[in-house]
């Protein structure tokens, strides 16, 4: 078994992370319940910074917060000297009420409405994504309106395919994002250029996520340096900045090895370096946004199992008190993820061809076949690898309360979100008065 991070067995055989017995946490938190390991989201930032500023002059890593933020995380991102990749209102808002410093935070978005655009120029992010020559025209409108200097960055869909899930792949040419590289992407340059109120720092591209190679990451340098060498000719413009997104992938099932993050630091400054070398580019800062290889393998979610059903030849089913609420991965993606019991972390997985569910109106399947230790009612089951997308895409579906978050370290565990509770579901709802 795979264990993650500070994830190890304990002497009563139960899982332990962060020197903490998940059984205890359930007890003392309830379950669902999501349980974030410190140490590992912090050295997974180290690695990122570490392995490429030994191979790079000048680099950034932007934590791409739509994996999972809430004003902890930014605390920690901005200690470890993280910058932060925000993707909305919501997003940007939990930033700023951290006490994140704004320079160090991007904005993107394929339609940034005004609101967001007018509170992006007031607090003085780092940088914009734009997004498309619309955006650039109200940008300029907005920032010279408002006294301002919008500094951008331009997200180019580079027309790469990564080979990952169709719904999380975003180089290629058939997408909402980005300026295209064979049409709008020259005009865009030349518009930021010319615009007032924007100043052009350098260019963008995200190519997918969940990646389990480096291939799209070396077709992406390329392609987006050869582009830096023909605007360089055409409108002598240098780009400071290349950002290549996120996209590194995690270990979800034991078969899933993605290349570590020195392995895609290697790659990465390997082809710049000679990318730019072979094209007379100046070697601009590069820029990661890594979102799930930052938490996805530090973050595991427990839940109680409740009815085990058994169909006599057919299947056994164990519901959980949990599911597609706050995960909906499985349904949305056909995510697979490995699971053990953690009350009984140290038996032998001997009961195949189980079914983990979940407790939603739906057939909300968390696993669709898993071999676990012999389950019973009142177990602890522990879901590994949910740190990212899983809070973050999590709903009150079926008026499901949404889970704790509790980041566990050295032996503590420290509530992070609060479990909701069932006013909470109430507090949006008015009722009018003919209704009452
Ligand atoms: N930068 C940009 C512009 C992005 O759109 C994304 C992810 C990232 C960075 C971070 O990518 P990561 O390192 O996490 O792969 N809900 C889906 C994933 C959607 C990813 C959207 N963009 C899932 O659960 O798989």
């Amino acid at each position: 078994m795979t264990l993650f991070g500070t994830q190890q067995i304990n002497s009563a055989g139960h899982l332990e992370i962060g020197g903490c017995d998940v059984v205890d946490l359930a007890v003392q938190f309830g379950t669902p319940l999501y349980v974030m390991d410190e140490a590992l989201v912090r050295s997974n930032c180290r690695q990122y910074i570490d392995s490429l500023r030994e191979r790079l002059p000048a680099v950034e890593i932007a934590y791409a917060g739509k994996a999972l933020l809430n004003l902890a995380l930014c605390r920690i991102m901005a200690d470890e000297g993280m910058a932060l990749d925000t993707a909305s209102e919501g997003e940007l808002y939990t930033a700023l009420q951290a006490g994140f410093p704004p320079e160090r935070i991007k904005l993107h978005g394929n339609f940034k409405k005004e609101s967001l655009i007018r509170m992006a120029l007031e607090s003085g992010v780092g940088r914009i994504v734009a997004d498309s020559l619309v955006e650039l025209e109200e940008l300029s409108r907005i920032a010279t309106e408002m006294g301002k200097t919008a500094h951008l960055l331009l997200r180019i869909a580079p027309a790469v395919k990564a080979s990952t899930h169709a719904k999380i792949m975003t180089g290629q040419e058939d997408t909402k994002f980005g300026l295209g590289i064979r049409d709008t992407a020259k005009p865009g340059v030349k518009l930021a250029m010319e615009l007032p109120g924007l100043e052009l720092h350098g260019l963008h591209c995200h190519i997918g996520s969940q990646l389990l190679d480096t291939d799209g990451f070396k077709r992406a340098v390329d392609v987006m340096i050869d582009f830096c060498a023909d605007i360089k000719r055409e409108f002598d413009f240098e780009a400071e900045q290349l950002d290549l997104g996120g996209g590194l992938g995690i270990r979800y099932q034991e078969d899933d090895i993605p290349p570590s993050i020195a392995e895609l630091a290697q790659v990465v400054a390997d082809t710049l370096k000679a990318s730019c070398e072979a094209r007379g580019v100046k070697l601009p800062e590069l820029i990661l946004e890594p979102g799930r290889s930052i938490v996805g393998e530090a973050g595991t979610t427990l839940y109680t199992v409740g009815v085990v059903k058994h169909i006599p030849a057919l299947r056994t089913y164990v519901s959980v008190d949990g599911g597609l609420s706050d995960n909906p991965r499985p349904v949305m993606y056909d995510a697979i993820y490995r699971a053990v019991i953690a009350n009984k972390a140290d038996q032998d997985p001997s009961c195949e061809g189980l079914r983990v569910s979940g407790a939603h109106c739906e057939t909300d399947m968390l696993i669709p076949e898993i071999a676990l230790a012999p389950p019973q009612s009142g177990d602890i089951l522990a879901v590994f690898g949910t740190g990212a997308y899983n809070y973050a895409m999590a709903s009150n579906y079926n008026r499901f309360t949404r889970p704790a978050m509790v980041l566990v370290h050295d032996g503590e565990a420290e509530l992070i979100v609060k479990r909701e509770a069932l006013d909470d579901l109430l507090r949006q709802d008015v009722l009018p008065e003919r209704l009452k």
